[in-house]
């Protein structure tokens, strides 16, 4: 959660190497904080035992914030030495510890992540630890056992050593070499050619690398090569290899690239393997389509805003025939605003014309105590800024929006973590020198016809550090308000050490209906957001208590592991969504992102990125784009913008999906849609790519189903008896299936 100063640690390259000590096993646990607790000679033979690379909220310690140890035994042996090629030093992999950690070997203090401190409970959560020493470091007991020691502070959510890598090897040549195919995205120069540069480098001082670098492109639905080229590679530190290959692709479809080097003197292997993009998204029409929800919440007396998000050739002229009283709507930008001083339901019929064509569509507008009717569509600073965001990024993303996303539904630019400063003298919260005008920043966002978020904790501080609204609530929520801001983010933090260890569910509410108060003082309306990572099944209560939407995990990262394990155990709090209240499994990881400042193209494969789109919209989530966006590659624009897709997400039925079939590595996830079709999401969670034989009846559908591949946007005619397809690893085929006769 923070950017990081951290004693002996290394950060990990893309390429894998393997470890030559398994210390996945053999854990012990205890709760609380002794430091005698690090000495290799203490009895824990009556510590419990523990599973890493699962947080210990999953293994009998539900809601435990604080401090806590894990142990591990372990014999290291001289046989690793004689097996390296090099034998200078041995690294140990801790995996990624929530929140922060000290790690001692034998006793002895190896390694800390405290953050930008010394205090570890201001450690950064998502940083993979690797610990080097020299192999003649004393510390190491050569053939002996060893005691690994890590103590480890939670601040609230999943805490202990919950995800990542874990091993001790020894550093060999591979170590040293990177191969980076992430700073150059993939080309499309024409149908069905790509070029792609990448880079090899050394992060060693003593060694130049010389060896043979194979590029192979293969397709993985029936394992041919498609493209092999080999060449000679020479590079040092200062010295890196670019190479910029081309190939032509067959079909729109999954394709693999992996990289071979192989190094010449100790003839050790480093590999990489990518997905290569591909376009699935038609292009926009010219003709004009009106995008977004249909139906849209405001409370009487609040400021509206809405702008009717249509694609189309411009220039677009808007119309809205049957606004109440109290709204007008600029015909050029199509933003409607004003206010409505009545409870009241209006029908409202939106036109956009251009000089092609006119499109037209009814548009609902519910004037009441409820908003936020569809899932928040916006960005949020966090899973790109981190807490480096500042007033400038947030008005570039806001331009690129507008730009960009808008026109097919787009709306909200939030900012997370990172813009509080300190209280004045009259308890009032002030921003850092970050933000000089909120104001004006807020002003800018809304004449752009978007709208724009804010984030703070009910603790007394932020999960980055900061003051956070504790006993300041209804102070902050005015403001917000006066501030002009349009939703809130409010994140459970350092509220785990006002609560008490263990909270009930009335405990759990308090602090999001004490703010609830608060901003329903605030003189606008303000979508409320609970960030408190699922506790107390928070599904079950959110929407009572208060929220829009409710986080339902822990914080989301940039891999499979992370995107499947939350996204496809969603079916428990799945049937709590509806208009107004959804469940929020955590924002998009597509595109560049890397948590401040420094930032990187996402590690999800394309196919991965499908199924994140496809069942976050399945799932009603919200969905907030967590990347740079003055760096949108095309792929990444293309995902964002499949109106199709968007439209499951929007439903007004506000339906969750749920998983109505799971076989081998399919599943499929189901959602009702409010003119009576299904949107059907078929996933291939394996590791190979898949050919899917599904009986109709297994989807709930009747003999004979008319299907629309929502991605392709193509109908795909009446299908008999079973659905058939082929869905590359991890991917997704993700469906309409139209017309309720066609329903058993
Ligand atoms: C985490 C939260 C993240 C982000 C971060 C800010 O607890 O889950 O989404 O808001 O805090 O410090």
């Amino acid at each position: 959660m923070k950017s990081l100063t951290v004693l002996l640690l290394v950060a990990i390259v893309m390429t894998a190497r393997s470890q030559d000590i398994n210390i996945t096993k053999g854990w012990k646990f205890k709760t609380g904080d002794q430091m005698q607790w690090a000495s290799p000679n203490l009895n824990d033979s009556d510590w419990e035992p523990i599973e890493v690379g699962k947080p210990w909220e999953l293994q009998g310690h539900t809601g435990y914030n604080g401090y806590a140890w894990y142990r591990l035994r372990v014999v290291i042996p001289s046989s690793i030495k004689a097996k390296a090629f090099l034998k200078e030093k041995i690294h140990i992999d801790l995996g990624e510890i929530d929140d922060g950690d000290e790690v001692y070997l034998n006793g002895s203090l190896i390694g800390r992540n405290a953050g930008q401190g010394s205090d570890i409970r201001q450690g950064n959560y998502s940083l993979q630890r690797s610990y080097q020493l020299p192999i003649a470091d004393s510390r190491i007991f050569w053939d002996k056992e060893n005691v690994i020691a890590v103590r480890v502070y939670d601040s609230g959510g999943d805490g202990g050593m919950f995800t990542g890598k874990y091993g001790i090897s020894m550093m060999d040549v591979t170590d040293y070499v990177e191969i980076n195919a992430n700073d150059h995205n993939f080309q499309f120069p024409a149908k069905g050619k790509i070029s792609k540069k990448i880079t090899i480098r050394s992060s060693s001082d003593k060694y130049d690398f010389n060896g043979k670098l194979q590029i192979l492109i293969s397709d993985p639905a029936n394992d041919s090569t498609i493209f092999k080229q080999t060449i000679g590679v020479d590079f040092a530190r200062d010295r890196p290899f670019e190479y910029t290959y081309k190939a032509s692709l067959p079909q729109t479809k999954s394709y693999l690239v992996t990289y071979r080097f192989e190094e010449d003197r100790s003839k050790k292997i480093v590999s990489a393997t990518e997905g290569i993009p591909y376009l699935l998204t038609p292009p926009t029409p010219e003709t004009p389509r009106i995008n977004g929800p249909a139906v849209y919440g405001v409370r009487p007396g609040s400021p509206f805003l809405f702008r009717i998000p249509a694609t189309g050739k411009k220039p677009l002229i808007y119309e809205a025939a049957g606004l109440p009283a109290g709204l007008v709507l600029d015909k050029q930008t199509g933003i409607i605003t004003g206010s409505l001083s009545e409870k009241g339901q209006y029908t409202v019929k939106l036109v956009v014309k251009n000089s092609l064509a006119s499109a037209s569509r009814s548009f609902r507008i519910l004037c009441g105590d409820q908003i936020g009717l569809t899932p928040a569509l916006g960005w949020n600073s966090w899973n790109c800024w981190g807490l480096t965001v500042n007033d400038e990024k947030v008005k570039a993303s806001a331009r690129v929006m507008h730009e960009k996303l808008a026109d097919h539904g787009w709306a909200y630019i939030n900012i997370d973590d990172g813009w509080e400063d300190k209280r004045n003298s009259n308890g009032e919260m002030l921003p850092n020198s970050k933000f000089p005008d909120m104001k004006g920043l807020t002003d800018y966002v809304h004449s752009l016809g978007l709208k724009v978020g804010i984030y703070s904790s009910p603790g007394p501080q932020t999960c980055g550090g900061f003051a956070g609204s504790y006993q300041h609530e209804e102070q902050d929520a005015k403001t917000y308000g006066a501030w002009g801001f349009d939703y809130l983010k409010y994140d459970w933090c350092s509220y785990g050490n006002v609560a008490p260890a263990q909270p009930s569910l009335e405990e759990y509410k308090k602090p999001y209906l004490v703010m609830g108060a608060g901003l329903a003082k605030a003189g606008r309306d303000i979508l409320f957001s609970f960030c408190q990572y699922g506790m107390g099944e928070v599904w079950k209560w959110g929407a009572e208590a208060g929220g829009n939407s409710w986080r339902t995990t822990g914080d989301i990262n940039d891999s499979w592991g992370s995107l499947s394990g939350i996204g496809f155990t969603q079916n428990t709090a799945s049937p709590y969504a509806g208009p107004g209240h959804f469940n929020d499994p955590d924002m998009l990881v597509v595109g560049k992102v890397g948590w401040g400042p420094s930032l990187h193209n996402t590690r999800l494969t394309p196919d991965e990125q499908y199924t994140h789109i496809s069942l976050w919209a399945l799932l009603a989530s919200p969905l907030l784009i967590g990347c740079d966006m003055s760096q949108l590659d095309d792929f990444t624009l293309n995902l964002l913008t499949n109106d199709e897709v968007l439209a499951v997400d929007q439903d007004a039925l506000g339906r969750g999906a749920d998983k109505i079939y799971e076989k081998d590595h399919l599943q499929v996830w189901e959602k009702e849609l409010s003119d009576g079709s299904h949107a059907l999401g078929i996933f291939n969670l394996g590791e190979k790519a898949a050919q899917a034989v599904i009986p109709l009846s297994d989807l709930h559908l009747a003999a004979q189903a008319q299907l629309r591949d929502l991605w392709r946007q193509q109908d795909l005619g009446v299908v008999k008896t079973a659905y058939r397809g082929a869905i590359p690893a991890h991917g997704v085929v993700f469906l309409k299936a139209k017309a309720a006769g066609n329903r058993k």
